[in-house]
């Protein structure tokens, strides 16, 4: 179920009991690296199926075993763009269930002194204008990495995009809501803040380190 919030027009809450159970065991310290890969598909599952609920079908011709029908196929292009390294934890799964999803990779890591993003790769696939594009990011800290990311992918040609998020932190939404009002954040959680660090509070730690175990 998708939850508006009255503070930040741009969120699309994904509520769900499974969701809420599966984000707690991300966030336990407990949880291993692995156990946390898995949980990230699952949730990721469940939010694409909300995020996804709007995007156009054509009717389409088959043959069952027995006769001609007709049947439903999405009537729209859609490409991925995984902010790295954490947004590749989530991109697998939204393509077992878009499986002709294109792929652009976003290369920004946050400088940790200035909390700014630095760019240091960049592969898009063409027809930006045309799709449907899911920025894709578990993490939403000060939102100064998606709010360049969208920035880039606008100049880039992109015109309808959604972010793709796990937890939100209030400044990152803010951020969002200030550079790009138009641009819905679904996000399964939205957090009490950041610390001095920029880390999110009560967070989850560091999306990319518990993924790829670099801790
Ligand atoms: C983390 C996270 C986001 C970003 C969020 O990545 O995955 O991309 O920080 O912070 P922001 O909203 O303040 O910009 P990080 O820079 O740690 O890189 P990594 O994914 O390679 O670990």
């Amino acid at each position: 179920m998708i939850v508006s919030v009255k503070e930040f027009p741009n969120v699309r809450l994904v509520n769900h009991p499974l969701i809420r159970q599966k984000l707690t065991l991300c966030r336990s310290k407990q949880t291993t690296n692995q156990t946390f890969r898995l949980l990230l598909n699952e949730i990721t599952a469940l939010m694409v199926y909300e995020l996804a609920s709007d995007y156009p079908t054509r009717r389409v011709e088959i043959e069952t075993p027995l006769q001609k029908t007709t049947g439903d196929e999405l009537a729209t292009d859609v490409i991925l763009v995984p902010i790295l390294r954490a947004g590749l934890g989530m991109t697998h799964e939204v393509m077992q269930l878009i499986p002709r999803a294109r792929v652009g990779h976003l290369g920004l890591y946050r400088d940790e002194t200035t909390l700014l993003p630095i760019k240091y790769y960049s592969k898009l696939p063409p027809n930006l204008a045309d799709s449907e594009v899911i920025v894709i990011d578990p993490m939403l800290a000060t939102g100064g990495s998606l709010s360049a990311a969208v920035t880039l992918l606008k100049k880039a040609g992109a015109r309808r995009i959604k972010l793709l998020c796990l937890v939100a932190a209030p400044e990152g939404i803010r951020r969002m809501l200030n550079d790009h009002p138009e641009i819905p954040v679904f996000t399964a959680a939205i957090d009490e803040k950041l610390n001095p660090r920029g880390f999110i509070l009560p967070g989850l730690g560091d999306a990319g380190d518990r993924l790829f175990g670099t801790a």
